[in-house]
């Protein structure tokens, strides 16, 4: 009887002597966890800082740069007498791009090429007014008269040029698979942001191939994503039944969603006024392809793949209807990231615990 106790007792000694470590190991995990936490909230309030920077402007004002005071729009005057162009940087369907000087500051002066698209231009330059958010390229001023409009430049250029870039010795450190998730993040962010814009769901159509899709948008030099062309954007108004076509031509190929292919067969011809109108899930069938071309290959963006490989499977569903929002794909992509950050931070971690 007198043994028992004492039996417990040693017993009980070695046992303490792992859990005192556990409970230290569980301390440093929970340690490293809050400062993860914190470089996760920071990260994320930096992100949010940027949205405020335009918003701290009325509308139809703009400040950029080191300048703290918010401007009024440019004017034909002003945009006449004191932007000088220096050189054509880019030529799309509709505009000419001029990298020009405003006040010993680099502006980009878009030009109308084709008259017959007018309608096209003034449709672009209404939604960049309407859309001013930190999704979308700052509008410094513009003359409907001249069809000019005058935007921030921004010298990486469009996300075509993205594999370029990642290869310039000054960039070669944004190539991981980090920045690059961020980068499918930010893209999808503006999708999100169209679809719930101020004016409604708009669905981003200049997007018959994915070189097309890179080429509306722009990569800042701090490497985030603005959505620039914003010519082709219908609006989708469900409760009124009010779907949209990507422009008035048959589209073919895989790039685009199978309910924007003409769906009676080769042997019935093509015919506008019959093709059926569709919404703004064409955007999200597009995400894993524009997602996969951010991804590249570089160390870890396979295991991002796999990470996004269930979202990227329900984006690609046949009926619109099934595909997730834009806002259930954002919402997935930046768990993934956390999860990736804190695994690379703690390999090992989830075995742990
Ligand atoms: N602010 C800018 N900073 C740097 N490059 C720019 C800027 N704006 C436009 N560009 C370059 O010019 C190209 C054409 O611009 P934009 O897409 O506005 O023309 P577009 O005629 O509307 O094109 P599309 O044929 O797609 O309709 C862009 O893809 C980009 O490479
Ligand atoms: C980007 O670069 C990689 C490696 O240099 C290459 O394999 C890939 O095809 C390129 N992609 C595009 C779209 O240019
Ligand atoms: C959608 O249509 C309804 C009914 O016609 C209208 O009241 C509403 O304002 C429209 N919404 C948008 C965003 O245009």
């Amino acid at each position: 009887m007198e043994k028992k106790p004492h039996f417990v007792r040693r017993e009980f000694l070695p046992r303490e002597v792992p859990s005192v470590s556990l409970a230290l190991l569980l301390a440093a995990v929970l340690l490293l966890n809050a400062l993860l936490y914190l470089y996760l909230s920071k990260f994320y309030i930096s992100l949010g800082r940027v949205e405020t920077d335009h918003g701290l402007c009325p509308f139809g004002h703009f400040k950029f740069g080191a300048v703290k005071n918010c401007s009024p729009w440019l004017s034909c005057e002003a945009i006449n007498r004191e932007v000088r162009k220096l050189k054509c940087v880019g030529e799309g369907a509709v505009k000419k791009v001029f990298l020009s000087e405003w006040k010993e500051k680099k502006v980009v002066l878009s030009q109308l090429t084709n008259s017959e698209l007018k309608e096209d231009f003034l449709h672009g330059l209404k939604m960049l007014k309407a859309l001013q958010s930190k999704h979308v390229v700052r509008l410094l001023g513009y003359c409907e008269q001249q069809f000019t409009i005058l935007t921030e430049y921004h010298p990486l250029g469009s996300l075509r040029g993205l594999n370029e870039t990642l290869h310039i010795p000054k960039y070669k450190s944004m190539n991981t698979w980090h920045r690059r998730l961020m980068l499918a993040i930010e893209y999808v962010s503006v999708i999100r942001y169209l679809h719930s814009s101020p004016l409604g769901t708009l669905v981003m159509c200049d997007s018959n191939d994915l070189d097309k899709v890179l080429s509306q948008y722009l990569l800042t030099s701090d490497f985030h994503v603005l959505v620039n062309d914003l010519d082709a954007l219908p609006l989708v108004n469900r409760s009124a039944g009010r779907l949209v076509k990507c422009g008035h031509r048959e589209l073919q190929g895989e790039f685009v969603a199978p309910e924007q292919r003409w769906p009676y067969g080769e042997d019935v011809p093509f015919e506008d006024d019959l093709m059926p109108p569709y919404d703004e899930k064409t955007d999200i069938w597009k995400i894993p392809d524009v997602s996969n071309f951010f991804l590249g290959h570089v160390e870890g963006s396979d295991i991002v793949r796999l990470h996004l490989f269930d979202i990227h499977a329900a984006c690609k569903k046949k009926d619109p209807a099934e595909r997730p929002s834009a806002q259930e794909v954002l919402d997935t992509y930046k768990k993934v990231l956390t999860l990736l950050i804190q695994e690379a931070a703690m390999p090992g971690t989830r075995e742990m615990l």
